[in-house]
């Protein structure tokens, strides 16, 4: 089912935002590539906003320190929840990726290109969503939501 479709390309720039509305079943797809060496520091974040200000609620705060580590978590009232690590990193350098968010009935479940990276309970109704943003150094390719 596909729920207030928002697609189109990117062009690249960020930080790139895009209204969206999800509920269960909704897919968030964004392909980038990263903008410059992990030995940079480099990293990407996408924060799924309950409002259209970037100083909103997050629902999932998806952070990537490229070659390093992944930080998920929420924030509420300006404060961040309890933060969820992980230092599986499928993102490989100077390579494009494909990061896939399937809103499921119990949290977002992660993909990057095309294999299962992380189940994330949800803690803010996903319903709630009403902007997508996503930034640091990445270069966009596209990002839709379905
Ligand atoms: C903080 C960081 C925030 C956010 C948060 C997640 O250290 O400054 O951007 O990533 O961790 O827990």
């Amino acid at each position: 089912m596909a729920l207030l479709p928002t697609q189109g390309p990117a062009c690249g720039e960020v930080p790139y935002t895009k209204q969206a509305c999800l509920s269960v079943g909704s897919f968030v797809k964004i392909k980038g590539t990263p903008a410059m060496p992990f030995s940079k520091d480099t990293q990407m974040q996408v924060d799924f906003h309950t409002g259209n200000e970037e100083d909103s609620d997050i629902a999932f705060h998806f952070r990537v320190y490229f070659g390093r580590r992944v930080v998920m978590n929420t924030r509420q009232g300006g404060k961040w929840g309890e933060e969820v690590k992980s230092t599986v990193m499928p993102f490989e350098d100077g390579q494009p990726f494909e990061l896939a968010i399937l809103v499921q009935p119990y949290g977002y479940e992660v993909s990057v290109n095309g294999r299962e990276y992380y189940k994330f309970p949800h803690r803010l109704e996903p319903g709630h969503v009403r902007m997508i943003q996503v930034w640091r150094e990445v270069s966009l390719t596209s990002v839709y939501v379905i």
